[in-house]
């Protein structure tokens, strides 16, 4: 089965590309940018994950602008992954509204991970950073588990 993981990691730390890495390995799957997942490569993979850390409270806008400009894709497999500083607050659900946003394309959503991401920007540096360490290797390990729980 053919997966392609469309992944977006900001942070000089590429918190989320190590998440990726560690899915992409397990199910020997290619990693593109955001601006590289057009309709006609999404095409060719039976199977899509698309992730992101978050940056203020949502996904990575250019993954979001890029799901947006394409067709319906009705029925195609897709998995979410995303790296956070802190975990998601119950006032702004990022990871459901991104799943609605897939699922608005007809996407099946079959799994969502996410785990923390160390960030020692901006106001996390003025705490000493936050989540430092992550992800770390238990986050590697249960990121590599749920992809082996994703369908064959
Ligand atoms: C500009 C910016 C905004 C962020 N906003 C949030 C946020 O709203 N909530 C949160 O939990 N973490 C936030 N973070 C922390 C990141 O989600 C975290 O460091 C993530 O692991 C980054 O992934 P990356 O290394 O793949 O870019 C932010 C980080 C940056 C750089």
């Amino acid at each position: 089965m053919a997966t392609i993981l469309v992944s977006s990691s900001r942070s000089a730390q590429g918190n989320t590309r190590r998440v990726a890495s560690a899915i992409a390995a397990y199910l020997n799957a290619d990693v593109i940018s955001p601006a590289m997942a057009t309709r006609d490569v999404l095409a060719r993979a039976d199977r899509i994950g698309f992730g992101s850390g978050i940056y203020w409270l949502g996904f990575d806008q250019d993954l979001v602008h890029q799901i947006e400009r394409l067709p319906p894709m009705p029925g195609k497999d897709a998995f979410v992954f995303a790296t956070s500083a802190l975990p998601e607050p119950p006032f702004r659900q990022y990871l459901r509204r991104f799943r609605d946003l897939l699922e608005d394309k007809e996407f099946r959503v079959i799994g969502m991970f996410a785990c923390r991401g160390a960030a020692t920007w901006g106001p996390f540096k003025m705490v000493g950073g936050v989540s430092t360490d992550h992800p770390d290797e238990t986050d590697l390990i249960a990121a590599r588990a749920f992809a082996t729980r994703l369908a064959p």
